[in-house]
């Protein structure tokens, strides 16, 4: 038993330095901010969530008739997020167990993002190169300078991809 615990906190650790490295702790967003960003989203627009905690964006933006996708690196979030859309019979939602710098952001209408000021300059890299035109990226709390910015909306940072 003393492994399996071993094993569990060994494997918390690693996922721990390895965000230190490429984006934020988990704290999910408020009620406040996700209805904000709603307003930004479009029945049959596709959303992404990258770093989506328990999914709490994604499963709102579904009440909107959108489709998302989320991409996860800690296992607690990412189960509930699942276990969530499972629930639910969600097919609209899709949860990766992966990290978001591997997602592909060329399909989306609209990407929402929560990370550290420190990986701004990295994502909007990212976005400019993968993103399609008249996209729109929100940022949670730490804005993205570089991106076109259309709008500060509360906490919300809204761009457009130009
Ligand atoms: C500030 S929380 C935001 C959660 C959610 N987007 C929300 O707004 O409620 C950031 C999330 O990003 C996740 N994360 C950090 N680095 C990541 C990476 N490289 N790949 C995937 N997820 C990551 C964290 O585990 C955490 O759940």
């Amino acid at each position: 038993m003393e492994y399996v615990w071993a094993g569990i906190i060994f494997w918390y650790l690693i996922i721990f330095v390895y965000k230190t490295k490429t984006g934020s702790p988990t704290v999910p967003s408020k009620d406040t901010q996700i209805a904000r960003f709603l307003k930004y989203v479009k029945r049959g627009d596709n959303v992404a969530d990258l770093g989506c905690g328990d999914g709490r964006v994604l499963f709102s933006t579904a009440k909107k008739g959108a489709s998302g996708e989320g991409w996860e690196i800690e296992p607690l979030p990412y189960l509930y997020a699942v276990i969530r859309a499972m629930r639910k019979k969600n097919s609209k939602i899709k949860i990766h167990f992966a990290d978001m710098w591997k997602a592909d952001l060329s399909k989306f209408d609209v990407v929402f993002v929560y990370q550290l000021t420190r990986y701004a300059p990295r994502f909007v890299r990212k976005c400019q190169k993968e993103m399609k035109r008249g996209a729109l990226v929100i940022a949670n709390t730490y804005p993205l300078d570089g991106l076109y910015l259309l709008k500060k909306d509360g906490e919300l940072y809204v761009y457009k991809i130009r």
